[in-house]
């Protein structure tokens, strides 16, 4: 075979080595040695090339030069072209998405609550999850007899403590600790011991309002709810006292507000003026001091605000629901 020859079959053998094009950058990488490396075909092609009479060389090293610059040529097209690794080189493809996290609409929808009530001047507190029957029961006006105190109801740790069902407890701290005038709301959990359900969950949240000074009026605790219904649900949002009863309020009311996508009343929260029996209980003057409380369920108001129908999706950590807000 003269050089000729050889410089073909260099050529051909290349065409059929890059057909199939190699499958990632290191078979490229040694498709680039088998040719073009110090010890490369192309390199023992151009050893061989001192072999032949002189007059032939310019044309046959014109010959080789250009199958190496055609094979070299090649193999950066092949790079340019041929891997997904080269995808992350190109500066020019669109970016990845970072994920970034969200906050829970359970803990949105608190956040607006408190940031409304504080706004008119009430302050943030807090208070024990487990309590005793005083805070939770008795203070409050409960009779000894009250079903709410059955073990069907309530999650008992002994018989004298419990996981509380309301944050009603905490107007008693509250109270205990202060001296009025008090204005405070109170967000936390609850637990009742219920069937689990769409609309049931054992543990819910709540958040709690306590307002106690002279010359505290019904129309006032008609007027903040009602700037908190508005503030929330929007300006055109229809609303309705109606009257209901609680053992630690006296008159007490249920707060509904009026979907109209279910078309329907939905009740919101518990209200009332704080019943004098409360006030004897923490040895507060129910002669000079009067007061409101209200509580409300944030679950109830985060479904209804954001139109999700099933409660347990809140506490599912499911991506592609938190994703969604
Ligand atoms: N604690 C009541 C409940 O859990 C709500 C409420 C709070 C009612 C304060 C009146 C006043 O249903």
């Amino acid at each position: 075979m003269n050089i000729k020859e050889s410089i073909e079959s260099v050529r051909n053998k290349f065409r059929t080595d890059s057909d199939p094009l190699p499958k990632d950058s290191k078979d490229l990488e040694l498709l680039h040695i088998k040719y073009l490396g110090r010890k490369g075909l192309v390199a023992d092609l151009f050893n061989n090339l001192k072999d032949v009479p002189s007059e032939d060389r310019p044309i046959l090293g014109k010959v080789l030069n250009d199958l190496k610059n055609e094979i070299s040529k090649s193999l950066v097209g092949i790079k340019g072209s041929s891997f997904s690794e080269k995808n992350e080189e190109d500066i020019t493809l669109p970016g990845l998405k970072f994920p970034s996290g969200r906050i829970h609409p359970l803990q949105q929808t608190m956040n607006d609550i408190k940031n409304i009530f504080m706004n008119v001047g009430f302050s943030v507190a807090y208070g024990p999850e487990i309590d005793d029957d005083f805070h939770n029961f008795s203070a409050l006006n409960f009779p000894p007899e009250h079903p709410a105190r059955d073990m069907q109801d309530t999650f008992f740790i002994d018989p004298e403590t419990m996981l509380r069902t309301h944050t009603s407890n905490v107007q008693i701290h509250l109270m205990e600790n202060e001296e009025p005038p008090l204005r405070y709301i109170v967000p936390g959990r609850v637990y009742r011991n219920e069937d689990i359900s769409f609309k049931s969950y054992c543990l819910f949240h709540q958040v709690e309002g306590i307002y106690v000074d002279k010359n505290v009026s019904f129309a006032d605790h008609k007027g903040i709810l009602e700037f908190f219904v508005k503030r929330m649900f929007g300006d055109n949002t229809k609303m309705r006292f109606r009257p209901s009863f609680f053992p630690f309020t006296e008159p007490s009311a249920e707060v509904d507000i009026w979907s109209e996508q279910r078309h329907q009343w939905l009740e919101i929260l518990g209200s009332g003026m704080v019943d004098p029996e409360v006030f004897k209980s923490v040895n507060i003057d129910p002669d000079v001091w009067h007061g409101f409380a209200f509580g409300m369920g944030i679950e109830r108001i985060c479904m209804l605000k954001y139109g999700i129908d099933d409660i347990r999706l809140l506490y599912q950590g499911d991506m592609r629901f938190l994703e969604q807000f």
